[in-house]
């Protein structure tokens, strides 16, 4: 649906030029919500904002439902944008139009007529939970009913494509998974593509499908979520996932835990694993069968992309070669197996 081909952004000013993207590709398939998390200046704003060319790309090609915007008219951009709805961290409503006159909004600059606009925005008003704030003003609504408030606007013109840039960075924890759950009902009721970015990883856990990680304005790493949080692939992305996990960095763990093995010293291990049914079990087997003992370390369940994933950090303690095939052992069985460090 969308498909971003070696797009580069250099921004120039008077303090010199900031390559903001550099070189990036990246498809996002019709009907997926498609996460892009990265640390603050990563360049994940101008990426979104290449999406509908808000920015225009210093090079490469971004295709939108087979259009390559970079190559429209401005006339055939004006049209192939209202295919293309967007949101925003601090809502941008007009504070002296009611929630009715927000969503009319990008109708009544269509040049739709009044009844036409009241029999798009009722329902809309319904999938945002927001019937009875109609004819409220955006200073008389929460947080989280201000970016329903945009989300109904940005659905007013029927787009194909959401993109949302921090749609839920200045709300609460319970707002933003309420928002979470809206966007997510979007996607699957009128098989909207949503492409946001975030920098919390968060968003990406409970309801992306697929996700890439921006630094500098390079890819570091895209996957299909679950694979992501299994078996990140880069140092930046185990930290994203660590982070999200709750799990405390390696140099908070075990005093004196270090790089690397030494004489007598036993292995640290991190072991991550879909669903917990089985793996009690493997741990067990493998404690036995190699004469070690597994010390748990720090444990965790997180619920990834609607799965259960378990995130465990153990000290492995006996003999070196018999730790070695535990490792083995438990990779054979489909989990993901690292070492974090070695302790004495
Ligand atoms: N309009 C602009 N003019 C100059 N530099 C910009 C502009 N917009 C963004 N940048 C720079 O581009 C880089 C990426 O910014 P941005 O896309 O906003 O990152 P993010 O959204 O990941 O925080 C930063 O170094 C930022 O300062
Ligand atoms: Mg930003």
């Amino acid at each position: 649906m969308i498909r971003f081909e070696k797009v580069s952004k250099v921004f120039r000013g008077s303090s010199g030029t900031v390559k903001a993207l550099d070189d990036v590709s990246l498809w996002i398939p019709e009907g997926s919500i498609y996460g892009v998390i990265g640390s603050s200046g990563a360049g994940k704003s101008t990426l979104i904002r290449c999406a509908n060319l808000l920015e225009r790309p210093t090079a490469g090609r971004v295709v939108v439902d087979g259009r390559d915007l970079v190559q429209l008219s401005p006339a055939d951009l004006r049209n192939a944008r209202r295919d293309i709805g967007m949101i925003f961290q601090y809502f941008n409503l007009l504070a002296n139009s009611t929630v009715y006159e927000n969503i009319a909004l990008p109708l009544k600059l269509a040049g739709e007529k009044a009844a036409r606009i009241e029999e798009t925005i009722a329902p809309l008003l319904e999938l945002v939970g927001l019937e009875d704030k109609r004819d409220s003003y955006p200073s008389q609504l929460s947080g989280g009913q201000k970016q329903r408030v945009a989300i109904a606007r940005a659905l007013a013109s029927q787009p194909k494509v959401l993109l949302c840039d921090e749609a839920t960075s200045a709300l609460d924890p319970k707002t933003t998974v309420s928002i979470l759950n809206l966007l997510r009902d979007i996607n699957r009721k009128l098989g909207l593509t949503i492409l946001l970015i975030t920098h919390e990883m968060e968003v990406v856990k409970s309801i992306c499908d697929q996700v890439a990680i921006l630094s500098d304005g390079q890819v570091v790493e895209h996957n299909d979520v679950e694979s992501f949080f299994l078996n990140p692939q880069t140092d930046l992305a185990r930290e994203f996932v660590r982070a999200a996990v709750h799990e405390k960095p390696i140099e908070d763990l075990p005093a004196g835990i270090q790089k690397e093995q030494t004489e007598g010293s036993h292995p640290v291990l991190h072991i991550t694993f879909l669903g917990n049914s089985t793996v009690q079990p493997l741990i067990t087997q493998a404690a036995r069968q190699f004469n070690l003992d597994f010390s748990i370390i720090q444990a965790d369940m997180e619920t990834v992309h609607g799965k259960t994933m378990g995130f465990l950090t153990v000290e492995v303690v006996g003999d070196e070669l018999n730790a070695k095939s535990a490792q083995a052992f438990l990779r054979k069985h489909d989990l993901q197996v690292e070492v974090a460090g070695y302790v004495c």
